[in-house]
């Protein structure tokens, strides 16, 4: 029956958002005052992040409950998400009989046995494949990546993470921790910045 299915429609790609998708006007939320006049739209509201963010989280304990796993942050961009995410593998841990041990830790490399990296968007895939391959020299018995965002760009190499939030368009967007030169880190939702907001950041 439609709907009854515990299966992700797509698993792989995670919420697609189309080309054409207009996104939301910005005043239809709240945002800091700093930042009016800078951003174009919002792309993907903050409470979606948290609510995606959720089912990933039941997605990654269905598939790896049961273990010790070491949850690596790639900083800085990967720290709103992995706060979150940690946030929702810990209420389903303590509320379930599949549980998950976690250690948290920040891109410092050491031997791990049970590795998720977390990461903020997938471009190219080229930071992740780099990183990757520097964590694959300790051989760990598993390694899976959540990436809260993947771009679809023709640069990409091909790579994909395990468990993906959303799949965008080729946009810079900033938000949600992800930054421009530093700022909008500080912003909750995910928006695409504006000309005016690329020219008064530029560094
Ligand atoms: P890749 O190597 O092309 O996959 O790029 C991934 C890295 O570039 C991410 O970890 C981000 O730090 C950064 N990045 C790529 N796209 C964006 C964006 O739209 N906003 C903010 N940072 C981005
Ligand atoms: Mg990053």
């Amino acid at each position: 029956m439609a709907g009854s299915s515990e299966e992700a429609p797509d698993h792989g790609r995670g919420v697609v958002i189309m080309d054409d998708w207009p996104g939301y006007d910005l005043n239809l939320f709240t945002y800091p005052q700093h930042y009016y006049g800078d951003l174009e739209y919002v792309l993907i509201p903050h409470g979606i992040i948290v609510d995606r963010t959720e089912r990933l989280a039941k997605d990654i304990v269905k598939d790896i409950g049961y273990c010790d796993i070491m949850v690596l942050c790639v900083l800085k961009g990967g720290y709103k998400f992995c706060a979150d995410l940690v946030e929702h593998l810990k209420n389903i841990s303590r509320n379930s009989d599949r549980f998950i041990s976690m250690k948290v830790d920040f891109i410092r490399l050491k031997s791990y046995k049970n590795v998720l990296i977390v990461e903020d968007v997938v471009g190219t895939g080229r930071t992740m494949k780099a990183l990757l391959s520097s964590i694959e020299k300790y051989k760990p018995n598993m390694v899976k990546v959540a990436s809260l965002l993947v771009k679809r760009t023709p640069r990409s190499g091909g790579f994909r993470p395990d468990y993906a939030g959303f799949e965008i368009p080729n946009l810079f967007v900033v938000g949600y921790a992800l930054d421009y030169n530093e700022y909008f880190r500080d912003l909750n939702h995910i928006c695409v910045i504006n000309e005016k907001g690329k020219e008064k950041y530029r560094v």
